[in-house]
């Protein structure tokens, strides 16, 4: 390994929303998701290079950023997307207001498939637009999540204008295959829904899979399709606030623009040149990340089957640094107060929604060192129940 993915880094007392949580306490945050450890040092000493010229004035995007952006999507996932497609954001969630903004009407619906970030819910809550939700199926003797097609169909009313996708799949850490996105796909044609990609996790697939754009799909898919990707995630830099919209057709382009008029901020120099050094300079540290991350995953999997006995993992973790754990049969009232005071912090499912007491997500972006005495804080709890 050339890069350093096993230093413990101390970030009490830092401003990290993650830690600050549980200020104070002995409780390991695993719940929010950005990862332990530091960004890359092709990011690191870009922003320092950035930072010693003192200037910092209202930023716009140079050629060279654009560019590193484009170059990667083409190079990793065959999408030639045209620079004025794009339109960057200070973070993803305020692209999913937006879109519920610009394409539904107040009192319209935008669909999706829990469970899920929570975002994809309250969005359409934020501005009057009603969030409708269908949940997977867990096909148990395959191991996998699955979408309810006829529910889907069965979900959708005169007054569903969108669908919000995660592609991959946050917490059930699914990758979409291509008949999928094309069922999906022909699904929003069908019902004249815009398409909405979150593809924030497209970076941190874990094993062989592809990650296939939405958009890729053909271009009466991606002529209703408003992707939103950023390096936040896989190059662990949510905390800059530099995200991406990527819409193809002009007038829906037009119409989220619109939507953002007066309230959104812009994106700061500082977060254009870490995501220019994210996209092009990057790849070998997150190729070891996803080094790092696959044996983590496969840490918990064999710890959670030995261990760990009432917890289970449903199905394959595919993507993300997220592990979405059935805890239902430990039969705890509040699952996340009983591993706190055990000195975990998960995330409560509840708020991805399914019913409180059935999972939790467990963020595996960390040290193996904390990953493992988390685990072992987790068996005492179950043992202690
Ligand atoms: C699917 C998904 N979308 C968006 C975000 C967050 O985006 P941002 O912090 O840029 O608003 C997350 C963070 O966990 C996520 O998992």
């Amino acid at each position: 390994m050339s890069f350093d993915f096993d230093t413990v880094i101390d970030r009490r007392g830092t401003d990290s929303q993650k830690w600050q949580k549980y200020a104070g306490r002995d409780i390991l945050p695993l719940w929010v998701a950005d990862m332990d450890f530091k960004s890359s040092p092709a990011i690191i000493a870009a922003l320092q290079e950035r930072v010693a010229t003192g200037l910092f004035g209202y930023a716009q995007p140079v050629k060279s950023s654009v560019d590193a952006f484009v170059n990667a999507l083409e190079q990793r996932y065959g999408w030639k997307i045209d620079p004025a497609w794009l339109v960057w954001l200070p973070g993803l969630v305020v692209g999913l207001n937006l879109t519920a903004e610009a394409f539904a009407q107040p009192g319209e619906e935008v669909l999706t498939l829990t469970p899920v970030y929570p975002p994809f819910m309250s969005a359409p809550k934020n501005s009057g637009r009603v969030s409708t939700q269908v949940p997977f199926r867990l096909d148990a003797a395959n191991r996998r999540w699955e979408i309810e097609w006829a529910a889907l169909e069965k979900a959708v009313t005169p007054k569903t204008k969108l669908f919000f996708l995660c592609n991959p799949h946050n917490p059930i850490a699914r990758v979409w295959r291509r008949d999928e996105l094309v069922q999906l796909g022909e699904f929003c044609v069908r019902h004249d829904l815009v398409l909405c990609s979150d593809e924030i996790h497209c970076d941190l697939i874990l094993d062989g899979l592809p990650h296939i754009p939405t958009a890729l799909l053909g271009a009466e898919i991606a002529q209703r399709t408003v992707t939103l990707m950023a390096p936040s995630k896989a190059y662990n830099v949510p905390g800059l606030g530099t995200s991406i919209a990527i819409i193809p057709d002009a007038q829906l382009r037009a119409r989220f623009v619109r939507a953002a008029a007066g309230v959104m901020a812009e994106v700061t120099g500082l977060g254009y040149v870490a995501c220019e050094a994210a996209y092009r300079d990057s790849e070998p540290w997150r190729q070891e990340l996803l080094q790092t991350l696959r044996g983590n995953r496969d840490f918990i999997i064999d710890f959670v089957a030995r261990e760990l006995p009432g917890v289970t993992i449903e199905a394959p973790i595919e993507a993300t640094y997220l592990a979405w754990l059935n805890v239902s049969a430990l039969k705890l009232p509040d699952p996340i107060a009983h591993f706190e005071h055990h000195g975990v912090g998960l995330s409560d499912g509840a708020f991805f929604g399914v019913p409180r007491g059935s999972h939790v997500r467990l963020n595996f972006g960390c040290p193996r060192a904390t990953l493992a005495e988390a685990l072992a804080r987790m068996k005492r709890a179950v043992a202690a129940r």
